[in-house]
């Protein structure tokens, strides 16, 4: 059946602010140029084939990465679209070094973001995502700097994901309940579609890389043994954060990206990949953890810095906490 809620992002946040002072106008100006930077992104990924966005941009990124040119591209949508109207203070990208100031003035935001997650899918056409999180800055009044920026999650005022899947989604939650708008091309904009989403009680699937079996540890190799046993479990595993992420949230489960012996700290940005889905997953009942303690507790000292990864169903998380072991040949402060 159609959806007829006809209730906009927009609509929505101003109406949310009612109930949610966290919502100031400054801070629906930047969930607004986020949607706008959504709606200009998926342009590109949708025409992926036909445009000049193919291949490797020639560079890597702070993480060693190869730079896609779609991942350059998103990167310079969100940037330009936030700066439009110049209500952040400083922005901190997965694909810039260094942190980007606001020219014009000293507001009161930090947007972190990763433009573009799973680029390595784009081209075979599986689902990407665009990531976000929003901080109030740590010394108002002052330009926006990198101190503001290493913030733990915890004190996130908002974030959200936009998945470009067969659909195309944006996620977002500012501290009150999980909310899904899906778009339709049609009419050119998001509609509410998910009010308040919330885990289901039930262990769907789980998502692991099991290609890292002889580098991760132990305790996750137990675990894996353990959950294929559970009932109605199947493994689901795309490579896109954001997709495996919102198919484990629509449907019950766990993601997890460990600790490795070729990447110690893991492999995902805690910054723009697990503060944000962090957010978003205990808004909806479930939990984040890096496998010792909740990621929205981790005191950030880099920019760029990596975490393990164990986000969903609380049960789930808290069960492979449980059994987490060190890593063969790392000794465990
Ligand atoms: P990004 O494209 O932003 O660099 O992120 C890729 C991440 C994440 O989206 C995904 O879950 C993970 O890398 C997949 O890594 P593996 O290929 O090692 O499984
Ligand atoms: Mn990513
Ligand atoms: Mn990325």
């Amino acid at each position: 059946m159609t959806n007829l809620s006809f209730i906009t992002i927009e609509e929505h946040l101003i109406a949310q602010q009612q109930e949610n002072p966290v919502l100031t106008t400054d801070l629906v100006y930047i969930l607004n140029d986020l949607n706008l930077a959504a709606k200009v992104i998926r342009n590109e990924v949708i025409r992926f084939g036909l445009t000049e966005q193919q291949g490797r941009a020639g560079q890597e990124n702070a993480s060693g990465e190869d730079v896609q040119k779609l991942d350059v591209f998103a990167n310079d949508a969100v940037k330009n679209i936030l700066r439009k109207h110049g209500r952040f203070a400083v922005m901190g990208s997965e694909e810039e070094e260094d942190v980007v100031a606001c020219d014009e003035n000293n507001g009161e935001y930090v947007v972190l973001f990763d433009p573009l997650d799973g680029s390595s899918n784009i081209e075979v056409n599986v689902s990407v995502g665009t990531i976000f999180s929003i901080y109030k800055v740590a010394n108002p009044g002052q330009k926006g700097s990198l101190e503001d920026c290493l913030q733990p999650g915890s004190k996130q005022i908002a974030s959200g994901y936009v998945i470009y899947g067969s659909s195309v989604m944006m996620v977002y939650t500012a501290g009150n309940g999980v909310y899904g708008f899906t778009y339709d091309p049609s009419l050119g904009d998001f509609f509410l579609s998910h009010d308040r989403m919330t885990f289901p009680d039930k262990t769907k699937c789980y998502s692991i890389n099991e290609c890292n079996w002889t580098r991760m540890d132990q305790g996750l190799r137990d675990y894996i043994d353990w959950i294929r046993e559970q009932p109605g479990v199947t493994a689901r595993y795309v490579g896109s954060l954001v997709a495996d992420f919102h198919r484990n949230l629509l449907r019950g489960g766990i993601y997890v990206y460990p600790a490795t012996t070729n990447c110690p700290n893991g492999k995902l940005r805690l910054l723009y990949e697990a503060n944000p889905l962090a957010f978003i997953a205990e808004q909806a009942g479930g939990s984040a953890s890096n496998g010792d303690m909740r990621i929205m507790d981790i005191k950030p000292t880099e920019l760029h810095e990596k975490c393990a990864l164990y986000i969903g169903n609380k049960n789930l998380v808290r069960k492979a906490e449980e059994l987490k072991q060190p890593l063969p040949g790392l000794v465990h402060l």
